[in-house]
């Protein structure tokens, strides 16, 4: 098959450590034609949505070590229109360009799009949490989201624990994730109007959530692939943090999951199956759910490393037979109409 990697550019791969990569490497292993492209290389030419590429060219032998593949692979430069892929992988980083869906939006018939335009679409922000019906706070925190700045100010003072977190809708890898202590509100004024109302005259939200007793031990990242776990890791907040994200200076340690977890996973593998959410990175703390990664879940390398797996060969399996499927449905449908041709 033909895959289409939409994602960072090349040069900022960190070969030890990237996740894309494993899947890029474990793709040209098995024969397939990859190519890469950066969002911002989306052109239409002449109604047909096409991306400037680099292509892998196919070598005789290929490195059995992702580093060595990145130091030793050739790339070529091609204009290849997206529909004669057979997937196009998302692995862009966060924020989302909506911009990058409408071009998408234009192959979506014709090619696998993982995660799913319409998922991604629902589920690239913080919000996402909210489409769980869980009324006593099992597995989701309880979290508000607003620009209403009396309102946040409201709801810390009636919240009956004395932490809780603060934190940007639309951050990520930790940025402005902050503590906030119910007797130390001084500045609460100023770091809300610093959160909602933006230097050029826009506003966001912000989220407001109960700081998840726990936290400061590390916080569990899971991947899901097809609404089921296929590998999870703990990460530690560095000294002198209370976040745990790796580019935030936490540490990576082995997990296990919890029979909490596992709970959690069951719950919510359904939906996000159901939105065409297939390769996504739950962030879980003390069996809570913080966030759905579903741009481009990092940790693939960490949790092989740990547990010697390769979580690589599981995600090309599921592309693999879902490419099947399509292409099956289109050879059938082929068929079917060629007999009512030849009636
Ligand atoms: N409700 C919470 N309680 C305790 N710690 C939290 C909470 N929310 C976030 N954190 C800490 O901050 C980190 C980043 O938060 P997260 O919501 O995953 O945002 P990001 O998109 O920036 O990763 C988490 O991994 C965790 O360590
Ligand atoms: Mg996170």
């Amino acid at each position: 098959m033909n895959i289409c990697f939409l994602m960072y550019p090349w040069e900022q791969i960190t070969p030890e450590a990237d996740s894309t990569l494993a899947l890029i490497h474990e793709c040209v292993k098995r024969g397939h034609g990859v190519a890469m492209c950066t969002p911002s290389n989306l052109t239409i030419r002449n109604s047909v949505t096409n991306a400037f590429c680099r292509v892998i060219n196919r070598a005789e032998k290929i490195s059995n070590s992702p580093k060595s593949f990145y130091k030793k692979v050739t790339l070529r430069d091609e204009m290849l229109p997206l529909a004669g892929f057979d997937v196009i992988f998302m692995r862009s980083n966060p924020p989302l360009d909506p911009i990058m869906l409408n071009f998408l939006d234009s192959v979506n018939d014709d090619v696998f799009i993982m995660n799913s335009l319409n998922g991604v679409r629902e589920a690239n922000n913080k919000l996402y949490t909210a489409v769980f019906d869980d009324p006593e706070n099992e597995i989701i925190p309880v979290t508000h989201v607003s620009k209403n700045k009396d309102y946040i100010i409201k709801m810390i003072k009636e919240s009956t624990s004395d932490k809780m977190i603060l934190k940007p809708l639309n951050g990520y890898g930790g940025s402005g994730v902050i503590l906030i202590e119910k007797n130390a509100m001084l500045s609460i004024n100023s770091l809300l109007d610093f959160y909602i109302n933006k230097s050029d005259g826009t506003t966001d939200y912000v989220i407001l959530q109960e700081y998840i007793e726990g936290a400061e031990k590390g916080d569990v990242r899971i991947l899901m692939l097809n609404g089921k776990p296929v590998g999870a890791m703990k990460r530690v907040p560095g000294e002198g943090d209370h976040r745990s994200n790796i580019s935030a200076g936490g540490s990576i340690a082995k997990h296990t999951l919890t029979p909490q977890e596992k709970k959690l996973c069951r719950k919510i593998g359904p939906k996000l199956v159901k939105d065409g959410l297939f390769f996504v990175g739950l962030d879980v703390i003390n069996g809570k759910l913080v966030e759905v990664n579903v741009m481009s879940p990092g940790g693939i390398t960490y949790i092989n490393k740990v547990y010697k797996t390769r979580i690589q060969e599981k995600v090309i399996d599921f592309i693999e037979d879902e490419v099947q499927v399509k292409s099956n449905a289109f050879k059938r449908k082929a068929k079917l109409r060629k007999t009512v041709e030849d009636a």
